[in-house]
């Protein structure tokens, strides 16, 4: 949990594209801003994020380089809170969700209470790292990994931010999961939940997906990305798949699918499947042998 939060900036978008939210968050990630310090929501198009940090100095900076960033027609103002009443206010905040027909995800420091029969809670902490399980390139990756459930064994999955997708995997079956990211703050926090959830068969790696070298297949490939890193490692993820086996794509946002799609229409893969939800698609690719 946050410690001592006690100002807010705030930021108001008008007709903010999926595109300049994901730039947004992966800035805030960037500054090592938390997630779980930042209130996203939306009404009337307009689109607001809350960051709350510990003084007005830390607000002032952040202003200043996110004006000097490419997101463009954002206003900003600055707000002192109690910081008593933030901390109540986030605890009651905090619920479990369903992130999959049977997976329930209980953000950690709740207490775990089963809400029926065959339900698998997974306990999620995630700190400086992507994948609380909310955003909704992690909940569409999440449904095409249910989809393909007893289709694979080896499980990779690529940028594995806290790990909520490779315990996803492990619940529907897949029992020799590796996991790379390139960010050492996600590494430490996927062995955390690892631990948390007693997870031993998940390994994880710190390296990029550009440097990853391995004679390894896998029988399903999970990458949520941005897209310009998907379009970038076409070949390498490819590669990484076993024949007639899966690569789940995810991270897209709607304007460039159809960019995406022509990519990857030039590569032995299939596309099988095509989801979308809140301006954001993920894609389930079958490898030709
Ligand atoms: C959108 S998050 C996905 C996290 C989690 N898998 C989920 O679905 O919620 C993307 C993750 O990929 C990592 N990442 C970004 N570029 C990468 C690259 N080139 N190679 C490996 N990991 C990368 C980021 O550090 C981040 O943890």
């Amino acid at each position: 949990m946050p410690s001592k939060i006690s100002y807010a900036l705030t930021l108001k978008m008008k007709e903010a594209s999926p595109a300049d939210l994901e730039l947004l968050q992966l800035f805030l990630l960037d500054q090592g801003i938390p997630i779980e310090s930042c209130v996203f929501s939306e009404k009337d198009q307009v689109h607001k994020a809350q960051i709350f940090l510990s003084t007005e100095r830390k607000c002032l900076d952040l202003k200043d380089q996110l004006k000097h960033s490419s997101l463009k027609g954002c206003l900003f103002s600055i707000k002192c809170f109690d910081q008593s009443e933030w901390q109540d206010a986030w605890k009651k905040g905090l619920k479990p969700f369903w992130l999959t027909e049977d997976v329930r995800i209980f953000p950690y420091g709740l207490d775990v209470i089963p809400a029926k029969q065959h339900e698998q809670a997974l306990i999620l902490e995630t700190g400086l790292a992507f994948g609380s399980g909310l955003h909704a390139t992690t909940r569409l990756m999440a449904q095409l990994i249910e989809m393909k459930r007893g289709h694979y064994e080896s499980f990779l999955d690529i940028g594995i931010g806290t790990g909520v997708l490779s315990l996803t995997a492990q619940h529907y079956g897949a029992k020799k999961i590796l996991g790379i990211d390139a960010n050492p703050e996600a590494v430490s926090m996927t062995q955390r939940n690892v631990a948390l959830n007693q997870s031993p068969t998940i390994q994880v790696k710190h390296v990029s997906i550009e440097n990853f070298k391995t004679q390894r297949t896998f029988d399903f490939v999970a990458a949520n990305l941005l897209t310009e890193v998907l379009l970038r490692n076409r070949d390498a993820l490819c590669d990484l798949v076993s024949p007639h086996q899966y690569l789940a794509v995810s991270g897209i946002a709607k304007e460039n699918l159809s960019e995406l799609k022509e990519h990857f229409a030039q590569s032995p893969l299939n596309c099988l499947r095509i989801l979308e939800d809140e301006g954001w698609a993920a894609l389930l690719y079958r490898k030709d042998a």
